[in-house]
């Protein structure tokens, strides 16, 4: 594959740019691409190992219709955020988990991946070249969206030979805003995820089968789709963007990541805030009778953060859960915000400046 206009250093804000800037409506971000000054763009031929890969203005890429990604979907993405803080630092929630995770689904789809230290420079570098974008204080943040494709040409089922590793960055605010909660449906009968597949890493070919199921139950009023376990159809699995907790008294449950869940950064940031505040967590088989009989329920992923779950239904069975300023959904997003503001100390090592 090759790029348009490579060029390793920025070029001089033109008046187009100015404009695209200005034209930005801070109040009002949603959850779509508003393109930004700069991507990162690093190759490696297969057999050998990334190196240091250059800025170039984002852009379309052009690419080989024979590319691993293009006929196999051989690729990955990641997703996490850069957040300006009241103080004018530009800051990164635990970088260095998505780089660990991109290496280990670039060894399942038998990719090179760059290192986790690569990765997190990489990321540092598109960010400072994009920071005009990071959005101000409590108007939103920089969803920062890493790849890594087989770029190169593959006729027969076989690995790439040379692999790209992409990043580009969009400012965002919330991800389904809704007025109050998500009103979830539990999908009976498509499985998102099987034992022994990828439903463990943040392959591309997880995300495009379960668009379809969104959009009907979208246009039933629905939110967005629970997955339950393929093996058994009785244990609920994973939201299509996000992971799903639920709670009872003071225990919080998740599902266990055992080989059919993404493990998500926010969800493991999640259980250590919940065990903070004093509540048992386990991570275990949840059956959908247990889900529909939980006091309150909510999902954690980067886009969605941590947003409270106020319905949901499971064939024509329908519960209502908890919600508002006493639930643990909204402690556990204040807490976790606080710390990726910069608005507490972060006890915990998370945050890394750029
Ligand atoms: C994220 O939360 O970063 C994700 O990757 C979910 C995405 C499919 C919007």
């Amino acid at each position: 594959a090759s790029f348009v206009q490579p060029s390793s250093s920025p070029h001089l804000a033109s008046e187009e740019d100015e404009q695209k800037y200005a034209n930005v409506n801070w109040e009002e971000l949603g959850f779509g691409l508003i393109p930004t000054d700069y991507m990162y763009v690093a190759k490696c031929k297969q057999g050998e190992s990334f190196s240091e890969g250059k800025l170039v203005p984002y852009g379309d890429i052009s690419i080989s219709p024979c590319s691993g990604i293009l006929n196999y979907g051989q690729g990955l993405f990641e997703g996490l955020k850069a957040y300006r803080t009241e103080d004018e630092r530009i800051m990164l929630f635990r970088p260095n988990q998505n780089g660990l995770r991109m290496q280990t689904g670039a060894d399942k789809l038998c990719m090179t991946s760059p290192s986790e230290e690569q990765f997190v420079k990489a990321i540092k570098k598109t960010v400072l070249a994009n920071k005009k974008w990071v959005p101000p204080p409590g108007k939103g943040t920089l969803y920062i969206r890493p790849l890594l494709i087989g770029s190169g040409a593959v006729l027969g089922i076989a690995s790439a030979p040379e692999f790209t590793f992409l990043i580009y960055v969009s400012p965002v605010g919330i991800y389904q805003q809704t007025s109050s909660g998500l009103n979830l449906k539990v999908d009976h009968q498509h499985r998102r995820a099987h034992s022994g597949g990828t439903g463990c890493v943040k392959s591309c070919t997880n995300y495009s089968p379960v668009v379809k199921k969104m959009q009907e139950a979208k246009a039933l009023g629905f939110s967005d789709v629970l997955f339950l376990d393929a093996a058994t159809g009785r244990n609920i699995e994973e939201v299509s963007t996000c992971n799903i907790f639920i709670v009872k008294g003071n225990v919080v449950s998740t599902p266990l990541t055992s080989g059919t869940i993404l493990p998500g950064i926010t969800r493991k940031s999640i259980t250590e805030l919940a065990r903070d505040l004093g509540y048992q967590v386990q991570e275990r088989d949840i059956s959908v009778d247990e889900l529909l009989e939980a006091e309150e329920v909510f999902c954690t992923g980067t886009a969605v953060v941590v947003q409270a779950v106020e319905t949901m239904t499971f064939h024509d069975k329908k519960v209502k859960y908890m919600m508002g300023e006493e639930t643990l959904s909204t402690k556990l997003h204040s807490m976790l915000t606080s710390i990726q503001k910069g608005l507490v100390e972060d006890t915990k090592g998370w945050m890394v400046e750029i």
